[in-house]
Parts: C-alpha cells; sequence; structure tokens
C-alpha cells in the first residue's frame, strides 16, 4: 500500500546553492585541474560526488602553489576581497559561483565603507560567509550574534552605522536588534540583506509537520539551516527524524497512521530528496 508522502515545496537547493553546483558541473566537465575554495556545499555526499570526477576541496590560498594550473571555484557563501585578490594572482582561471544575494552585501559594505560609514555586520563570526563579508568593509566592522552582544553595544565615538545582516540569518531577531540599536539612539542605516530562501523553507517545514504523522527532515550534520528546520519541526511533530540519506531511515521508522512529511535544507541534492521519498512511498 502506498503511504501518503507530501513534500515541502521548495525542499532542498536554493537558488544560490544551485547556480553554485552548476557552475561546478560546467568546470569539472572541462578537463582541467578543478579546486572548491571550501566544500561547495555542507553535504558531504555531494562533496564525495565531486571528489570522484577529480574535484579537490583547498582550504587556503597557498596550496595552489604546489598544484597544477587549472581552475578555483569560489562557493556560494563568497570570500573576502583579499582571498578574492589572492587567488585571481595565482594565475588559475577563477569561477566566481558567490550567491549574487551575498554579492549584493559585499557591493553595499565595500561602498558604504568607502564613504566613511561604519559596518555593523549581524551574524555569526564564524561562518565564512560573515567573514567574507567583514573581508569587503574598508574601515571599521563589527559583527554581532547575541542578543547581550547588542545590549552590550556601547560607542559614544560614533553614531551612524551601516547595518548589513547574515543572508541566513533569523528574521525577527533581525528587528529585536535594530529596535536595541534605535533604543540607544544610533543613526542606523539598514539594509535587510536576509535571504528569503531559508523564511520559506521554514514556514514550509512548520506547516507541515502540524499536519504529518512522520516528518523527516534530509540534511547534512554540517548544515545549520537543515538542523534549524527539524528544530522547527521536532516542536510540532514528535516523530521528526534528521537524516543524512535513505539508509538512515531504512526499517526504522515507525508504523504510525498518517502522512510522512518530507523537507530538505538548502544544501541537500535533490536525488538524496527522492531517495527519501520513493522508499517511503513504495517501500517502507
Ligand atoms: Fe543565496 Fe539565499 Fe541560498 S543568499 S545561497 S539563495 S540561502
Amino acid at each position: 500500500m502506498e503511504r501518503e508522502v507530501v513534500v515541502t515545496k521548495n525542499a532542498g537547493f536554493c537558488f544560490g546553492a544551485a547556480r553554485a553546483v552548476e557552475l561546478l558541473e560546467k568546470a569539472a566537465s572541462e578537463g582541467k585541474p578543478v579546486y572548491t575554495y571550501g566544500p561547495i556545499l555542507n553535504n558531504d555526499r555531494l562533496v564525495e560526488s565531486f571528489t570522484k570526477k577529480g574535484v579537490k576541496v583547498i582550504e587556503d590560498v597557498s596550496e595552489l602553489k604546489d598544484l597544477p594550473k587549472g581552475i578555483v571555484v569560489i562557493r556560494s557563501h563568497g570570500v573576502s576581497k583579499e582571498v578574492y585578490k589572492a587567488l585571481d594572482e595565482t594565475g588559475n582561471e577563477v569561477i566566481d559561483a558567490t550567491c549574487p544575494f551575498v554579492k549584493r552585501i559585499h557591493k553595499i559594505v565595500d561602498e558604504r565603507s568607502k564613504n566613511g560609514e561604519k559596518i555593523v555586520v549581524i551574524g555569526n563570526p564564524t561562518h565564512p560567509e560573515v567573514k567574507g563579508i567583514v573581508g569587503w568593509s574598508n574601515s571599521e566592522c563589527t559583527v554581532i550574534n547575541t542578543m547581550e552582544e547588542v545590549e552590550k553595544f556601547c560607542r559614544a565615538d560614533i553614531k551612524d552605522f551601516c547595518i548589513v545582516a547574515q543572508t541566513t540569518f533569523n528574521s525577527n531577531k533581525f528587528q529585536e536588534f535594530l529596535d536595541i540599536f534605535r533604543k540607544k539612539g544610533y543613526n542606523i542605516n539598514v539594509m535587510n540583506t536576509i535571504c528569503d530562501a531559508t523564511r520559506i523553507r521554514q514556514t514550509e517545514a512548520a506547516e507541515l509537520s502540524k499536519k504529518s504523522a512522520v516528518m523527516l527532515v534530509i540534511g547534512d550534520e554540517k548544515s545549520s539551516n537543515s538542523r534549524k528546520l527539524y528544530d522547527i519541526c521536532k516542536a510540532d511533530c514528535n516523530h521528526t527524524y534528521f537524516i543524512q540519506s535513505v539508509e538512515d531511515i531504512r526499517g526504522r521508522l515507525p508504523v504510525t497512521p498518517g502522512p510522512i512529511g518530507i523537507t530538505a535544507g538548502a544544501s541537500t541534492p535533490k536525488y538524496i530528496i527522492e531517495e527519501v521519498q520513493s522508499y517511503v512511498r513504495h517501500d517502507f
């Protein structure tokens, strides 16, 4: 008997992830050595599939010194101005797969800081996207990630700031942070750079988990947006599972009546979603 299976409309790759993978696929088909600056996405299976095609992940520009010349692909998170320049100087061809939404933040930070504005980035300072954004500022740049940090923020010498956000930052939290900045009397120039892809995925996951007997969230352990989807679904559906592939659920799902919901993080390839979907629909 077929189980009722519902997959959220926007499960899996966001626009920027799909674009980066497409650009890497094209580069890998050219017969030249191909390198990615960091893993192309937070998904081990996808990275492995590219490794099999000869794509090598580098973590630092200096590694390219001892490697044959080829193509370097910058992933969707983007890189700092300095890394960009250093990659360019290695003599490799550089393909920039930085998501255009992240690129827009680089441009804002570059231009505003050149005009003398101080920059505040709301986001996780250890995330590669934020490190890249900070690296486009031509003047002082502060990163703020927690409520405690906004509350502590105190700069009597500066009144005007340009504020940008990491694309995946929580929208409500961002607004709360802005309120505090305003209450403190700062003159803030806010550029809302949060990408809708995250919010849409989260809203869809929340809606589906309320209607599902079992909820499957597909994503790599390292993918923070996938884990966030898991937390959201778990709040509404007791039988929520965070899985990397179909192997994690084979023979392990509870036999509960009712529909099975599936969602997936923005770095989960379509074929992994399809494998899971086909298993729960036909074999489970
Ligand atoms: Fe780009 Fe938004 Fe994805 S910024 S990489 S489309 S989450």
